[in-house]
């Protein structure tokens, strides 16, 4: 820098202090250790932080750092410019703000602001019109906040935008207008909000420059652009959960850049074709899954050499799988469950594929030995009938889980079943598999968490040690089988145990009251067996803490239930928040897929198939046996009871469970009184038809009561009308010489139509 001439001669007070000033602007701009904070930038700063400190801004002692008299380019979430001292960036996110930003906010004066981050920040309320004002916005993340309303449209103001994410807020409306200035822009994510209108094509005319543009999860509503190759720099796309419409985006595929795209959930049709893909493709991860296509998978789809995810689960696919999928030898995660996929499992090696699902298609032949090397396995519903030679000597012991459900093997079990060691779950039922369960599963199991042999053809016995250090089990179902013998008495060190079902064996056995002291369990089925002798021992207890479900019908159980019976019944009586299901989640993460165990109890004499227990779902039935007397007192204590299934007479005690709304005790054999509290006195004469030793019905009936026939109560028990599921009528009333059952329904919140089938 030149320093004019007239300054050297003379050294007065005047040059000197100039010269210093000269030299201190200098030495600030080469070092950014000496900002300093613009006046008015403090000012603004701190009255923005007066807008939180209602909500405890100030309570977070990560920004303590915010005082008056101190240089604000400092100050935690500040970044000022390093030569004029300006703030050019404010990052404040996770800090919980936990307000709404106003009108004439501090921070809309922050006018050179580049930078600003409040992700996360519990903000709520709407964007007001004056972010407008940070015309300078390069990056702007207000992620995961509760923002509502639309977008300003002044935001169009906002042309230097490069980053924008609005993820997880609760927007609504259209972007065309506040969007249409992002030239640009390439970041934009605007997932999980509620955005409605047609596919933002404004971003197709202006934001050509997107790498990434993320809008899943709202409320487009469109047919999808053919002319997507516009984006050419596109790399990750993720359109999920809309409802775009139109054939497969083929243009899309162009663009050389692209590593992920995400169709997922949409009502995009047709059969999925690419042209001229280069084998260079990066593309990486491609999710097509829940939409209507259709038609076969193109060969072409082996260029895509660098796959690593591919979804194309819950469409109309066809054809065989093609042979050519072998070329992806990067596969790590292959899922084309629910779709109409027909022929063999194609020879291959995929060595680095660890999640395959095939499962719900028409595949059929043998699992040939290369899935050996596959962490997940899911194969379930085909018509998959062998296992391949190689699969006996391939290494099967990083096989997490198992699911050979519901095809058609039969024939004993095979002997590498000796060699798994899942973690996770081993499902072989609904197959004819025959014979003896091998003794060695006893150290198959020791690491499961679930074990489904449901619906075999299996014989012989549960051995006795079976369960010795199976204490990871939740869930244990051979239900359906030929199986004789005791229950082993190891199961009682299964202590993880939730769910056990053995209902339809031919199990001889006392009533197990030693697995009163598993501490998790929830369902017990041991329903059509030949349990005999009484429930209730004086000296063992009956304490089943969490027990929600338990069916022992059509047993040859006798004898009486004292009235405490119930009364130790914890889980059956207490109300939990805790999030528990019959639904054991399983080991993938990413993309949330979980397993289903389902299980059975009577309806109507039907079966009724429940195929998920909620954890709000409390059921007893104790019919078809041979028990005697009244109903336990003790019942009254169950305070979740959703249905009851029970014989003789109705304790008083039941009109004390206040949330059966409604009952039903039609076609029974019932007798005594009929309860005087309200909770029976508000119900429908018809829910006391057919009963021959009911009195107390005229205050219901109005008149002396007279057995007629009630239609609504041979209605289609599947189809809940007003919510509300009579499930009773069923009285299961029959078998010789056994107690007549009663059923109590509770009102239905909505989501119980999951439970049929
Ligand atoms: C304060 O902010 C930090 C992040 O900067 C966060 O981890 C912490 O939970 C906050 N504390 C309170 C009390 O909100
Ligand atoms: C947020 O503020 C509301 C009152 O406006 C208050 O009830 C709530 O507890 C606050 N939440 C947090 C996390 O500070
Ligand atoms: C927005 O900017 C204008 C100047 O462009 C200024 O007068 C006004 O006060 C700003 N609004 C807010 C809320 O800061
Ligand atoms: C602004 O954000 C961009 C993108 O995250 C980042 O690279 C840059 O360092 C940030 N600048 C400041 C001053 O914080
Ligand atoms: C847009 O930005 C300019 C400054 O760049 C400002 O004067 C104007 O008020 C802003 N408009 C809106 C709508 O915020
Ligand atoms: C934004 O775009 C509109 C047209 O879409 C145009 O009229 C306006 O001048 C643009 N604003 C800025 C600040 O570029
Ligand atoms: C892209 O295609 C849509 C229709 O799908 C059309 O409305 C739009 O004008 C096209 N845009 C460009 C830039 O070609
Ligand atoms: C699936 O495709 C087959 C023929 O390819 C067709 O018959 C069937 O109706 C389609 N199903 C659906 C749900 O589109
Ligand atoms: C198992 O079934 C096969 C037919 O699938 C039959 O040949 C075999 O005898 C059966 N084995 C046993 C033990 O029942
Ligand atoms: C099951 O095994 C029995 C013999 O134990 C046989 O009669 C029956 O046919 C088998 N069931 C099926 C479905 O193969
Ligand atoms: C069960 O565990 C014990 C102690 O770890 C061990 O000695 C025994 O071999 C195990 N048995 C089985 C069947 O895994
Ligand atoms: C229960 O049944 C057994 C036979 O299984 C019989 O010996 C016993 O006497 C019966 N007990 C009662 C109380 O009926």
């Amino acid at each position: 820098m030149m320093i004019p001439n007239q300054f050297y001669c003379p050294f007065d007070t005047v040059t000197l202090f100039f010269f210093s000033l000269v030299f201190l602007l200098l030495h600030t701009s080469a070092s950014p250790m000496l900002q300093h904070c613009h006046h008015d930038h403090m000012d603004a700063l701190l009255e923005f932080k007066h807008e939180f400190l209602v909500n405890g801004f100030n309570s977070n002692s990560s920004l303590s750092s915010w005082k008056k008299n101190s240089d604000c380019c400092v100050w935690e979430g500040i970044t000022c410019d390093t030569k004029s001292g300006k703030v050019i960036s404010l990052d404040l996110k996770y800090i919980p703000l936990n307000n709404s930003l106003k009108l004439n906010s501090g921070l809309f004066k922050l006018q050179h602001l580049r930078n600003l981050s409040l992700r996360d920040c519990h903000l709520h309320g709407e964007i007001p019109s004056s972010l407008g004002n940070l015309s300078h916005l390069k990056h702007l993340d207000l992620l995961g906040n509760y923002l509502v309303g639309e977008v300003p449209t002044s935001v169009r103001n906002l042309t230097q935008l490069k980053y924008l994410n609005l993820n997880d807020n609760k927007f609504t409306g259209n972007i065309h207008v506040p969007f249409a200035n992002f030239t640009k822009l390439t970041h934009l994510d605007i997932s999980n909000n509620q955005f409605t209108g047609e596919f933002p094509l404004v971003l197709l005319n202006q934001a050509t420059s997107l790498s990434v543009l993320v809008i899943s999860n709202n409320k487009f509503k469109s047919i999808f652009p053919s002319n997507m190759s516009r984006f050419h720099k596109l790399e990750h796309i993720d359109v999920g959960g809309n409802s775009f419409f139109g054939p497969f985006p083929t243009s899309l595929f162009m663009v050389p850049s692209l590593t992920w795209v995400n169709l997922r959930e949409n009502q995009f049709e047709g059969p999925i074709e690419f042209r001229s893909i280069s084998s260079s493709s990066k593309l990486q991860s491609l999710f097509l899954s829940q939409n209507n296509f259709e038609g076969p998978i193109p060969k072409s789809i082996s260029n895509f050499l660098n796959l690593e995810t591919l979804f194309l689960s819950d469409n109309n696919f066809t054809g065989p799988i093609p042979i050519s999928i072998s070329k992806l030898v990067n596969l790590v995660t292959f899922d084309i469950s629910q779709n109409n996929f027909i022929g063999p499992i194609p020879k291959s090696n995929l060595v680095k594929l660890e999640y395959l699902d095939l499962s719900n298609n028409k595949l059929e032949g043998e699992i040939p030995g290369w899935l050996g090397g596959v962490l997940e396995l899911m194969l379930s519903h085909n018509s998959f009938s062998r296992f391949g030679k190689s699969l006996e000597v391939s290494d099967v012991t990083h096989i997490q889980t198992l699911d050979l459900s519901s095809n058609s093997f039969r024939g004993p079990l095979p002997h590498w079943i000796c060699k798994l060691r899942p973690s996770m779950f081993l499902d072989l039922s609904n197959n004819i598999f025959n014979g003896s369960i091998p003794q060695c599963l006893r150290n198959t199991i020791v690491p499961l968490r679930a074990l489904n042999l449901q619906n075999n053809n299996l014989t012989g016995i549960l051995f006795q040690d079976l369960f010795v250090n199976a204490t990871n089990l939740e869930l244990v179902d051979v239900s359906g089988n030929k199986l004789e013998g005791k229950l082993p008495e190891s199961l009682i060190n299964c202590i993880s145990l939730k769910f056990f079902n053995v209902r339809s064996n031919k199990i001889k056995d006392k009533f197990p009251s030693w697995l009163s002291s598993l501490p998790s369990l929830n369902v017990l089925i041991l329903r059509s067996n030949e349990f005999y002798g009484p429930l209730y021992h004086p000296r063992v207890s009956i304490g089943f803490q969490s027990l929600k479900v338990i069916d022992i019908s059509n047993n040859h159980f006798n004898g009486t239930l004292p009235p405490f019976y119930f009364s130790k019944w914890h889980g059956m009586t207490t109300l939990r928040e805790e999030h528990q299901s019959y639904t054991v989640y399983m080991g993938y993460p990413a993309y949330g897929g979980f397993y289903r165990s389902s299980m059975e109890m009577v309806n109507k004499g039907v079966d009724t198939k429940f195929q998920r227990i909620r954890k709000d779902f409390k059921a007893i039935d104790f019919s078809e046996n041979k028990f005697c007397g009244k109903i336990p007192n003790s019942v009254g204590v169950l305070q979740e009871l959703r249905l009851l299934n029970l014989s003789g007479q109705i304790p008083g005690e039941l009109g004390s469970l206040s949330f059966l709304s409604i009952m039903n005790f039609s076609h029974n054999n019932l007798q005594g009184p009929i309860p005087r509290s309200t909770q029976f006195q508000r119900q429908k004469c018809s829910a006391f038809m057919y009963n021959s030793n009911f009195y107390g019905l005229e205050d219901i009936c109005g008149k002396p009561h007279v057995p007629n026939p009630t239609p609504q109560e041979s209605e289609d028990l599947s189809k809940p009308k007003e919510q509300v599921i009579s499930w009773i009528s069923a009285a299961i009333a029959y078998g010789p010489g056994v107690f007549c059952g009663l059923v109590i329904a509770h009102k239905f919140s909505p989501h119980i139509h999951s439970w049929f089938m």
